[in-house]
């Protein structure tokens, strides 16, 4: 066996791998900033904010796209646009960012968490219909890291049980579900442009829908009231009494970094799928290994991540999860790393007091994201193929030493 380089062999990796910077920055954005900047109008609809809601609207197949401070606030207005308030549950997956309850808890609901699948380590619909109650108006299915939420099972029982769909795609821009973008399969889809993500312009989020009404709401609700497209000044008409409004606007300068993403989105999903691909099938060939699996009807897979668990049951005596990784770093694969490490309500920042939220189930999370996950991001989905395959051959070098069977 080939000594790891973790007690002193020779590393995979002989000098770093080509890791390219995230977010991408091209010519042409930092032309049109400044034509922006100089133009002394930076917010409140201004030109590229209007174009960019349509043009991620017409890309994603949705009517409407409403772009928002981040994606947390989208999935709170999301919520409020169906009145969710005090009273009412809201079902969350174990496993996500705490954005995801954190959101409902805004709006004065109980987020209800439950279990995700072992194979997409998404929302188990299962779950899902076990922890109804008369209480439950909505349900947030999280397309997570490089899954997505079994969206057929969810409609449907969701719509049997007259419940709304928000999705959080906040890993998921550029994924296509039966040919359909994610976010445009239930009632609102929420997205997250903060400096890691998919599309990134720092901080920003938008809401997509199908519903006129919806998409006048949240314009207003994200507007401190304006109509939907209305200029700042500009008389529209105004908003119905109670209908209290936030200001989560964006300015034009992120508008105009996302509308250059775009152009590029579709070559970068279809790389990080093919290379996503390649590493699934080395991977899940090494014994202790097994890599997260793609959404079940995804006709096109967006990966923010990639999901890998190691069989934490089956390693050497005094070896962990933490081993593995220490020794994968050793040989040179820094990409990969922890992640979040706990389910969704055990994160350091979940502060929300255990009266005001509800588990109904998560055995499979608290076994998953405690002892098996690790990610690797999406900068290491976009190496050259020969540092791919590096990748993949620093897994079987460790694996072969910490596995036993
Ligand atoms: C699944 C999920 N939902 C929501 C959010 C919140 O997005 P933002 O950071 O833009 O508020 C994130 C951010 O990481 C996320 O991962």
């Amino acid at each position: 066996m080939e000594q790891l380089a973790i007690t002193g062999g020779s590393k995979i990796f002989t000098t770093p791998a080509h890791v390219p910077p995230w977010p991408p920055v091209y010519p042409e954005t930092a032309e049109k900033l400044k034509d922006i900047y100089l133009s002394h109008r930076w917010s409140f609809y201004g030109k590229e904010e209007v174009e960019f809601n349509k043009a991620f609207a017409d890309y994603t197949g949705a009517k409407y796209c409403a772009m928002m401070a981040n994606g947390t606030v989208t999935l709170e207005l999301a919520l409020r646009a169906f009145d969710i308030g005090p009273g009412d549950e809201v079902i969350v997956p174990a496993h996500t960012w705490l954005a995801t309850g954190e959101a409902v808890v805004y709006t004065g609901a109980t987020p209800v968490v439950v279990d995700i699948e072992p194979d997409t380590l998404c929302m188990d619909p299962d779950k899902f219909e076990q922890a109804i109650t008369p209480r439950t108006k909505a349900v947030i299915p999280v397309h997570l890291f490089g899954s997505m939420a079994d969206m057929d099972r969810i409609m449907d029982i969701a719509r049997k049980h007259d419940l709304r769909v928000i999705e959080d795609c906040a890993h998921s821009h550029g994924g296509e579900w039966r040919g359909q973008h994610t976010g445009t399969l239930g009632d609102i889809g929420s997205f997250s442009f903060q400096q890691s993500k998919i599309m990134a312009s720092g901080e920003g989020g938008a809401c997509l829908t199908n519903d006129e009404v919806l998409a006048e709401k949240l314009g207003r609700l994200s507007h401190i009231g304006y109509q939907f497209g209305a200029k700042q000044g500009q008389k529209g008409t105004p908003p119905p009494v109670g209908l209290i409004c936030h200001n989560y606007r964006v300015t034009d300068f992120q508008a105009a970094i996302l509308s250059s993403q775009l152009a590029h989105l579709k070559e970068d999903t279809l790389l990080r799928q093919k290379n996503a691909e390649y590493l699934r099938k080395r991977l899940n060939a090494i014994p202790g290994i097994r890599v997260q699996a793609a959404g079940k009807h995804a006709t096109l897979q967006s990966y923010y991540m990639f999901a890998i668990m190691v069989d934490s049951e089956h390693l050497q005596p005094g070896i962990t999860r933490q081993s593995v990784l220490d020794a994968l770093h050793a040989e040179g694969v820094t990409g990969v790393d922890l992640g979040w490490g706990q389910p969704m309500y055990r994160q350091p920042l979940w502060t929300v007091p255990e009266d005001k939220y509800r588990i109904a189930s998560c055995e499979i999370a608290e076994k998953i994201v405690f002892n098996d996950l690790m990610i690797c991001s999406l900068q290491w989905l976009m190496l050259p193929q020969n540092e791919l395959s590096m990748v993949a051959d620093a897994f079987e070098k460790v694996m072969e030493h910490y596995y036993r069977a």
